[in-house]
């Protein structure tokens, strides 16, 4: 099931805001770049401000609620690119691959109209750390069968090389792990909206009774407590370069 993100633009807009920190983790690897490609760009979150950047995504909405009026956002997919070949110093694909049709495709496009190098976010599992699971044990299975693993990302690549994202305790763009350390924002619908994995999981509320009262009654607290004075986590988020030997 593909997700309408016309329809998600407005959630986005409130709960997605783009993290400092991991922010200058991803502009670590575009600082040399004069021109820079943001595929499944959505509002434009993580783009550098020192260069040019051009934009695409599919979604009319998610483009028409971008902050950033200086970027040119086109509406495209990753599997077809409107560019010609090495037009960009560096392209990056932040959280969507796991969205596209065909992220072999995407991904050749990419390297086809990228001179230096990919950049990647994406996710490679929870790593055991995500105590959502005990609660929601779907959420795994629903986004295993969604990303692509690092193998399968070296199969379409080649080399890659690959960097840990830990999450911060209060990290500002709310996507699926960031709320780590405020479980209670996981009861909240509209944070769940901007989370993609929910909406692919039924009775979602209901099922995150037992978080309810765990929370009310202090047992999250007490089963998770190793959590409570922890800055920052792994949670399976991970950096994926890809050197481009276009000659
Ligand atoms: C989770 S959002 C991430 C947006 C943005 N990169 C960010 O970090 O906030 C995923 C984005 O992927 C886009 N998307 C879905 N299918 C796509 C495709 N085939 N090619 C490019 N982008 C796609 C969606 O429209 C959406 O904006």
């Amino acid at each position: 099931m593909s997700l309408d993100y016309n329809q998600l633009a407005e959630q986005y807009k409130k709960y997605r805001k783009p993290d400092p920190r991991i922010a200058a983790r991803i502009w670590n690897h575009t600082k040399a770049s004069n021109r820079v490609l943001n595929v499944g760009a959505g509002r434009g979150s993580y783009e550098p401000e020192n260069c040019e950047v051009i934009a695409i995504d599919p979604s009319r909405e998610m483009i028409a609620s971008r902050n950033n009026s200086a970027t040119r956002a086109l509406q495209g997919h990753a599997e077809n690119l409107p560019f010609e070949d090495d037009e960009f110093d560096v392209s990056m694909a932040i959280l969507t691959i796991h969205h596209w049709s065909d992220i072999q495709a995407g991904l050749r496009e990419m390297s086809r109209v990228t001179k230096q190098k990919l950049v990647l976010l994406t996710w490679v599992g929870y790593s055991g750390n995500f105590w959502l699971e005990d609660y929601l044990p779907e959420i795994r299975g629903v986004d295993e069968k969604l990303f692509p693993s690092l193998s399968d990302l070296t199969n379409y690549l080649g080399e890659i090389s690959v960097e840990d994202v830990d999450i911060p305790h209060d990290c500002t763009d709310g996507f699926m792990c960031a709320y780590w350390r405020r479980p209670e924002s996981y009861l909240n619908p509209g944070i769940r909206k901007a989370i993609s994995t929910f909406s692919r999981i039924p009775d979602v509320s209901t099922r995150l009774q037992a978080l309810r009262v765990d929370i009310a009654n202090d047992a999250w607290n007490e089963k998770y407590s190793y959590l409570l004075n922890k800055e920052f986590l792994d949670l399976g988020y991970r950096l994926v370069i890809h050197q481009i030997n276009n000659a």
